[in-house]
């Protein structure tokens, strides 16, 4: 696949960070028990800064297999003490020393063994430590659905090949816990479906193009990709219509876990 685009990524960073803050919010580490955190997915560092506000005395360490977003985290903590980023894959990572926290904000849904790496994460703790993640729940949202729908319906059904397999099947909630609860002492799970006001069915477009959509565009040359958004986007278009204020309102379902390691 291609690199992240990180700008297009942080045109809508208020409501991407949102879910990281309120993860944060439930992590139950005091400052100063976490000598080591670790954001996997960690991004332009938008997530990497929230965990280093939380635990000042901490060194963190953001990880993520896009160069183009690891170059943005760096430039955007550049000068923060006790911050670095690593490029790796989060499906092979080992850290080279335990950390306290484990934190993944809106970036394990793009690993394909979510059911195997929760497990294998968790046994990386120290007893004590947590492990702390959200990952989108909308694989069953119009805004989703309709990316299937479009791939299978154009010209370029064969080059997209199997849509619904472009991403892992979600994991329920339930489905979590079980995985969580063998070596925790300490497990909660919880949703949440915001309610993002949108300007346009373009913006939701664009919202999607820097995340969900890239599997579904990516094989596609440059006409390609500009016919399928303008299919998408009129399909988006009538799944989300205006409401009084003129505004789209995207609904988007969130699935959250903190678990403490015994
Ligand atoms: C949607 S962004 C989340 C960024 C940030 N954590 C936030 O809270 O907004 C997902 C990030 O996960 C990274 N990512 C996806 N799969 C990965 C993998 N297997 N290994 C490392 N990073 C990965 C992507 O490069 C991307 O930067």
């Amino acid at each position: 696949m291609s690199d992240w685009n990180p700008a297009l990524y942080t045109r809508f960073e208020a409501e991407r960070t949102r879910p990281a803050v309120e993860l944060l919010a439930r992590v139950p580490l005091v400052a100063g028990a976490v000598q080591l955190a670790v954001d996997l997915g960690c991004g332009p560092g938008n997530s990497t800064e929230l965990v280093a506000q939380r635990f000042p005395g901490a060194a963190v360490i953001g990880i993520d297999n896009s160069p183009a977003m690891l170059e943005a985290a760096a430039e955007r903590l550049r000068g923060r003490p006790g911050l670095r980023f690593e490029l790796a894959d989060i499906a092979a990572w080992v850290p080279a020393h335990p950390p306290q926290l484990i934190f993944a904000n809106a970036a394990l849904q793009w690993l394909p063994d979510l059911q195997r790496q929760l497990p294998r994460l968790m046994a990386l703790l120290p007893v004590g430590g947590a492990l702390a993640v959200q990952v989108p729940d909308n694989l069953d949202e119009p805004s989703h659905r309709l990316m299937r729908e479009t791939a299978a319906a154009g010209p370029w059904a064969a080059k997209i090949g199997d849509a619904a397999g472009l991403r892992a099947p979600r994991l329920a909630a339930h489905r979590v816990y079980d995985l969580l609860a063998p070596l925790a002492g300490w497990a909660d799970v919880w949703h949440t479906i915001y309610q993002h006001p949108m300007p346009s069915a373009r913006a939701i477009v664009d919202w999607l193009r820097s995340t969900g959509l890239r599997p579904f565009i990516d094989p596609l040359d440059e006409a390609g990709r500009e016919a399928f958004l303008r299919d998408y986007e009129a399909r988006i278009d009538a799944a989300y219509p205006a409401r009084a204020d003129g505004l789209r309102l995207l609904a988007f379902p969130r699935l959250f876990f903190v678990a403490m390691r015994r």
